[in-house]
């Protein structure tokens, strides 16, 4: 299922929203190469993932500069967050190297979970912490 990133995702923060838009474009795009049926182009594939790694570390390390900039106070547990996330979408990119596409088309649907529930669940502290700092 492709993804988007509905209002009450959005943080209010540019730059994170941005960074959010942009994973899930990244996201669709993979989802579209795996579609069942469809030819299936091993080099794309695995440059996308590449990509997907490396902006998720980008995003991941942005994000968290950003909650020490603001003294957010679930910094460390949601570090912790990202990293396992970090080396779970490195093992997709060992799924992609194998060629392993049924354990990535699998595993894609986990991923999308996991995004959209960041976001909404996590992600969405950083916007409530602001919020009522300000009030
Ligand atoms: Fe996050
Ligand atoms: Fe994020």
């Amino acid at each position: 299922m492709e993804m988007i990133l509905l209002e009450k995702y959005k943080l209010g923060i540019e730059a994170l929203d941005h960074q959010h838009e942009k994973w899930i474009e990244l996201y669709n795009q993979l989802h579209q190469l795996l579609q069942e049926g469809s030819h299936i182009d091993d080099k794309q594939i695995e440059g996308i993932i590449h990509e997907m790694y490396a902006y998720t570390s980008y995003h991941f390390k942005y994000e968290e500069d950003y909650m020490v900039s603001i003294q957010f106070p679930f910094f460390s547990e949601h570090r912790r967050l990202h990293s396992s996330m970090d080396s779970e979408i490195y093992s997709y990119y060992r799924m992609a190297l194998n060629k392993d596409y049924i354990a990535l088309r699998e595993v894609l649907k986990l991923l999308r979970k996991w995004i959209l529930n960041h976001i909404l669940k996590d992600d969405i502290k950083i916007k409530d912490f602001l919020q009522n700092k300000e009030t």
